[in-house]
């Protein structure tokens, strides 16, 4: 359903930035491989992680991520995600801008975030308390869930669209700020097989939120993946992040669910971009 994606974007686009931007570079799959998974850390050790990113959770991610689980069931999920609805609500819309929008997320990047909770890669104490006790299959479960629910659209802010468009389709190459779409696509839906999330329809102040953390000096691990927003962000100005935060929310994407009809063909080269998490979808 929703796992085929425009790959000859993503390889032509994507792949080079990424690769330009960390510098041991991120397999295209980007899940690694149990048996890779360990050599990842270890290779990026050379980059200089921030010393608050223990290597102890690190480690305790990738053996999380290396745990074999099936393709997530969205009706086991539904039934799981109640715990959820307090805060990002049944369907995912969370009416409340500091609790982002689940709906419509891809399955592999909810998965990967609750994965960093849960390690303490990604520090945020009510979530680390809501990921404890589940279960890498839980968390597909609940991913394949929230994908497959409609989000609400938001509204940008007007006064803030011209600068926000800017960074969002052409980046700034003189600042080496690359085009926010070419990773998180042209309408803002990001790409699941990558884990790269959807913007579109995100509360703008929990992405202004974030990217002003990353500006900041924070991480979400010391794998390659979780360096590539942290030197973006740290590229941006305040007002730049402030209204690049206000376009994403107004944009709107395609039809829902399965986030997948409106784009390009799915190629059959795909290298395992899906797997082990999405190839029977
Ligand atoms: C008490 C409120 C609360 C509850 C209940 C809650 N969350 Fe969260 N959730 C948050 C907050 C706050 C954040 C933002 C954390 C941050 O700033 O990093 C968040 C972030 C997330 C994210 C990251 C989203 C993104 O776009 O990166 C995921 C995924 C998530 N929650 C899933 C869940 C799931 C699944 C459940 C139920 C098992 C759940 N949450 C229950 C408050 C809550
Ligand atoms: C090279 C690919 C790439 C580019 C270009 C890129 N991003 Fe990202 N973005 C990512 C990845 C990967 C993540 C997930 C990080 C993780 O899991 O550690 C992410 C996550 C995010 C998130 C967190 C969303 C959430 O739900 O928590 C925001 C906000 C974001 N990006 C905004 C931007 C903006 C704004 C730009 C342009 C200035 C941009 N990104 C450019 C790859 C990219």
């Amino acid at each position: 359903m929703g796992f085929r994606r425009p790959l000859a974007f993503f390889l032509l686009i994507a792949v080079p930035i990424a690769l330009a931007l960390s510098a041991p570079p991120p397999k295209p799959a980007a899940k690694p491989a149990p048996a890779a998974s360990s050599s990842a850390p270890a290779s990026s050790a050379s980059t200089a992680a921030p010393a608050s990113a223990s290597s102890a959770a690190q480690e305790a991610f990738a053996e999380l991520e290396a745990v074999p689980a099936k393709p997530g069931d969205p009706k086991a999920g539904q039934a799981k995600a109640a715990a959820c609805a307090a805060c990002h609500g049944m369907d995912g819309n969370s009416t409340d801008a500091q609790y982002p929008e689940l709906a419509g997320q891809s399955e592999q990047y909810i998965v990967t975030q609750l994965m960093r909770f849960k390690s303490g890669v990604r520090s945020n104490a009510i979530m680390a308390g809501m990921a404890a006790p589940l279960s890498p299959q839980d968390m597909h479960d609940i991913g394949a869930y929230f994908a497959e629910q409609k989000p609400l659209p938001g509204v940008a802010d007007e006064a803030s669209v011209e600068l926000g468009q800017k960074l969002f389709r052409e980046g700034d190459p003189a600042r080496d700020v690359p085009a926010c779409m070419a990773c998180h696509g042209p309408d803002g839906r990001g790409n699941p097989g990558a884990r790269y999330p959807q913007l579109a329809g995100q509360h703008a102040d929990y992405v202004q939120k974030q990217l002003q953390a990353w500006h900041d000096g924070q991480t979400w691990g010391t794998d390659p993946h979780a360096q590539i927003m942290p030197t973006i962000a740290q590229r941006l100005s305040e007002a730049e992040i402030a209204a690049v935060s206000s376009y994403v929310e107004g944009l709107h994407t395609a039809p829902y669910p399965g986030n997948a009809a409106a784009s390009a063909p799915a190629p059959s080269a795909a290298p395992a971009s899906s797997a082990p998490a999405g190839s029977g979808r």
